[in-house]
């Protein structure tokens, strides 16, 4: 393979830029050596929720700063062993420690935290076991008929600046598209000390069972066409942001990944694909970018990046109005 897939993220040298995203499939240890096996350049770990373990985090927090034995009455109440209680967060840390010890690609350890403490206390907790980055899955529904859309977003803002205080990680923020200004959003997240924006978190849409009159929280794997919204911002912040942007949703195929490169993405990054195919779909994508650029006459990828970008493309007014119009009006009804 003559061309060059090298990408630096979040300041780690990888060997290309296809990374495995959270999902249960890196929630395994043996399953984290398949991907690698299957040449993944880094694992992103699964979302420690605070809601789950909100108890045994501050149990392990406690544990460390009072010593192995430093159980015991606290103003806070007692707090059982972490072997009487649910094992969420002792798994997650031994999933690192594993994880750092057993596979050659740097970690990226992933939070999704609520109270503005619990996202700084359990990113150091993450930190002190040695990942090499870390993600903030900030996973939110405005749902507060009282709060503004300045509000919500300076929420983000905040808490984002609050972790980059509190860790010396590099720090990939993944979000949702749902922003009024997404662009603005971006210089902002940056500006507060986002090292990467993943784009975009799917928002995971409840159905209503119309025979039971229940609402079913199912998950949908995502589908390829789901990229189109990704590519879109993809384009237009490529170069105006000072940050690295990793693609999430919708890549499946080789061409995918090449479309998001091309769009601007520094990663492309997969879950769903690889829950349904396995970890060797990764290894197709991967031969399949290097199969196409090598056609096309690019030496890296890093030449290829972002060259139908905003910035770059022949035609830019297709990412805006002017492109929703002819989109509109070229239309030709098939019956
Ligand atoms: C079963 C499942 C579990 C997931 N768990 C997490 C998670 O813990 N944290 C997170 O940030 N994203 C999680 N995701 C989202 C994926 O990382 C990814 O962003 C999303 O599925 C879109 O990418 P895809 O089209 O490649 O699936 C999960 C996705 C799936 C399907």
């Amino acid at each position: 393979m003559s061309v060059d897939l090298s990408t630096r993220y979040l300041g780690l040298d990888l060997a290309h830029p296809v990374v495995p995203s959270a999902s249960p499939l890196t929630g395994d240890i043996d399953h984290i050596h398949a991907l690698v096996e299957a040449g993944a350049p880094a694992i992103v770990l699964p979302s420690l929720f605070e809601e789950q373990i909100e108890h045994d985090a501050m149990a392990v927090h406690y544990s460390l700063e009072m010593g192995a034995d430093g159980f015991g009455e606290t103003p806070d109440g007692f707090f059982p062993r972490l072997d009487d209680y649910n094992t969420g967060p002792e798994d997650y840390l031994d999933l690192i420690r594993r994880a750092k010890a057993e596979v050659n690609v740097p970690v990226v350890a992933s939070l999704n935290g609520v109270s503005t403490g619990g996202w700084t206390l359990y990113a150091q907790i993450l930190a002190d076991q040695g990942v090499d980055a870390l993600e903030l899955n900030i996973y939110r529904i405005a749902a507060d008929e009282r709060q503004s859309s300045a509000e919500v977003e300076q929420g983000y803002l905040d808490l984002v600046e609050t972790v980059k205080r509190s860790v010396t990680l590099p720090l990939a923020v993944k979000v949702g598209p749902y922003f009024s200004s997404m662009a603005d959003m971006a210089v902002r997240l940056t500006d507060a000390g986002a090292d990467a924006l993943v784009m975009f978190n799917r928002f995971y849409q409840p159905d209503i069972d119309i025979e039971t009159l229940e609402v079913t929280p199912n998950l949908v794997l995502s589908d390829p066409v789901e990229l189109r919204l990704v590519l879109r911002w993809l384009a237009i912040l490529h170069g105006r942001v000072a940050t690295d942007l990793a693609a999430t949703t919708g890549v499946h195929v080789a061409d995918d990944a090449v479309k998001a490169l091309l769009a601007g993405a520094t990663v492309t990054m997969m879950a769903s694909a690889l829950l349904r195919h396995g970890p060797g779909r990764l290894t197709e994508v991967v031969s399949g970018v290097a199969d196409w650029l090598e056609r096309h006459e690019y030496e890296s990828v890093a030449q290829a990046r972002g060259s139908l970008s905003y910035a770059s493309a022949p035609d830019p007014e297709v990412f805006e109005r002017t492109g929703y119009m002819k989109t509109l009006k070229s239309y030709v009804p098939s019956w």
